[in-house]
Order: C-alpha cells, then structure tokens, then sequence
C-alpha cells in the first residue's frame, strides 16, 4: 500500500515541479547530497577520504522541453569539468529521459554522445541509468549506437524483469551494475514477490561475475552481500572484477565497514534541485526512511 502511495507521489508532475523551488525539504537532505556542483564535489572528497568511489547522479526527469535537456547536457558536461579539475575519484549516471528520450530519441542519442565523448577524454565511465519498462528498449538501443564509437559507457540490468538474464547475456561485456528495480511494473513482465525478485538478483550476479566484465552490485541488502562474499571467495573471483554500490546517505557505517575491508566500494551521489521523484521512489522502496521525513519534521 505504502509502496504504491509513495510510486504515485513520484509520478506526480506537479509535485514534481513545485518541489525543485523550495530547495531539499522532507529530509531528502540526508540523502542527496546538495543542490550545486560545489556541495556536491565536496561530499565527493569526504567520500574518497574513506577510499569510496563515486557515481554522481545530477537529479531530473519528466523532461518534455528541448531546452531542459540541454540544459541537463550542459550541467553534467560542468560535472565531468569539475570531477577532472578536482582530480576526485568519481563518474557520472545519467538518465536518458533527462536528456530527452522522451522527446526524440535521436536528439537524446545527440546529447547522450556528446557528454559520453567529453568523459572519454578524461578515461571516465558513464553509467546509463535504467528507468521503467516502457524505456528499457529504446535505452539498449542507445546503449547500443553509442557502444560502436566509445567503451566508456555501460548500464544497469534490473532483477525484477522475467527476462532480465537474456538482457544479461546480450550485455555481458559491459560494465554492468545490477540492481533488483525500482519503478512499479506489472506481473506479465516483472517479479513482484520479493523472494522471487531476491532469487533472480543473486542468479544474476553470480552468472555475471563468473561470465561478465567488471559487475556493479547495488544493493543496501546485508543478505546478498554476505552472499556475494562467500560466492567470491569460494570461486576465487578477484576483488578487482567487482564492487559494491549503495546511494548516498543510506547505511553509512556500513558503506564505510565493507570500504575498511578492502572491497571496492562506489557510493551513487544525486545532487540538484530535482530531487523530489528521486526521493519518493526512495520512500517507496523502505517505508522505514520515513524515519528520514519524520526526523526532519520534528527535530525542528
Ligand atoms: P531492499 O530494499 O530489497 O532491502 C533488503 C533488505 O536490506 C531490507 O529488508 C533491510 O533488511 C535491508 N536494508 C535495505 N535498506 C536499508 C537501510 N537503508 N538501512 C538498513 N537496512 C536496510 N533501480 C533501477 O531501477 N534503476 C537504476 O538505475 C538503479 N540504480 C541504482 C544504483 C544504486 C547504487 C543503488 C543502490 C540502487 C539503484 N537502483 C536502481 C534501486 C534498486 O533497484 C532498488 O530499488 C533499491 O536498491 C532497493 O533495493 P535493495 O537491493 O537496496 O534492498
């Protein structure tokens, strides 16, 4: 029920847009991590003290107008500036429909190249966020066209999908970050039981350490982390083949504990005024970060 209230709320457009003019509000502040490059790059550096690396999100969708998204283009290709002037462990994720997949899908490839190129010449690798099902295929096919020109360019496979292993397969050598999924989808394509969506994440990440590049695992969930440590010792799989990701704010003692071991360790910072779809899918993931909204609330 919470789930699906807190889905609907990041749907909603209007919401959407009055939030970016009130700055972070509701305690999205503990988990994005400013509104400016500046702040941004600062919580970067406290990070990379720690020896964590970074993928920097600047927050947006529900773009329809050519010039948000060149706008969006324009403010990443700052952040790919100021990640290579600071000289910061980090990379970016992008989502296509801030750059204007809903728009036109070649002025999205457009915009998506010329920010893929810029990092190439600083070596820097770009994640192409996965969104909800109706982008899934268009997203491929972006991932696809950029792939013949650059090979600093990824994406993310979600383990909610019926079908995710084929997409697996077919990608297996990119830079893959696996996740369980985060948008609402229906049961002709997706998982929705959590025992049945956890099942499929794990046969995902060990097929893709064993068969794959270089795998991402996002998740917050102490289970499959002790999981994917046994697997990786018992099949003798190099630190070097894989890392942990957790968003930025969440489980920060234990961000820092797998960090100390010794496992490369890569923390997704969001930043921007655009942080409200953002945090309510956040919301909707864990009711328990209303925690998040209550402490904002009455802590004052
Ligand atoms: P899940 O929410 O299933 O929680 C499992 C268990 O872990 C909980 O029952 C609890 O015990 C524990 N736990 C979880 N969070 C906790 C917390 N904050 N504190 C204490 N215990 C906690 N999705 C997508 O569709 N496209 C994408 O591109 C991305 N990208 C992405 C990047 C990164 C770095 C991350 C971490 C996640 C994503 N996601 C994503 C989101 C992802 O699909 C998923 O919705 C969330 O990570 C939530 O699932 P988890 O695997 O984290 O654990």
């Amino acid at each position: 029920m919470l789930k699906d209230l807190f889905m609907g709320l990041s749907q909603n457009q209007f919401l959407n847009s009055a939030a970016k003019k009130y700055g972070l509000k509701l305690g999205a502040q503990s988990v994005v991590a400013g509104t400016n490059i500046e702040e941004a790059i600062q919580s970067i550096k406290e990070l990379n003290a720690h020896g964590i690396s970074c993928t920097v999100d600047n927050l947006g969708e529900f773009v329809f107008k050519n010039e948000e998204a060149i706008a969006a283009k324009e403010q990443i290709l700052k952040v790919i500036e100021a990640i290579h002037d600071n000289q910061v462990d980090a990379h970016i994720s992008l989502k296509p429909t801030q750059l204007g997949l809903d728009i036109d899908y070649n002025f999205c490839v457009d915009n998506v190249r010329e920010i893929v190129d810029r990092a190439s010449q600083y070596n820097m690798f770009i994640n192409i966020d996965m969104e909800d099902f109706k982008h899934l295929q268009p997203t491929f096919d972006l991932l696809d066209e950029l792939s013949l020109e650059y090979d600093n360019v990824g994406t993310v496979i979600q383990a909610y999908f019926h079908n995710a292993l084929e997409y697996l397969e077919k990608y297996q050598n990119f830079r893959i970050r696996l996740v369980k999924g985060a948008y609402k989808e229906p049961e002709e394509i997706a998982y929705q039981d959590k025992k049945e969506i956890d099942a499929n994440y794990i046969k995902l990440i060990e097929w893709h350490l064993l068969n794959g590049k270089f795998t991402s695992i996002a998740t917050h969930d102490h289970r499959i982390i002790s999981h994917v440590k046994e697997f990786v010792k018992k099949h003798n799989i190099p630190h070097d083949k894989f890392e942990f990701q957790m968003l930025y704010g969440f489980r920060k003692e234990f961000q820092l504990k797998l960090a100390s071991e010794g496992f490369n360790f890569c923390t997704y910072v969001p930043f921007g005024n655009d942080w409200y779809g953002y945090f309510m899918r956040r919301l909707a993931e864990r009711p328990q970060n209303l925690n998040l909204v209550a402490k904002q609330v009455f802590n004052k």
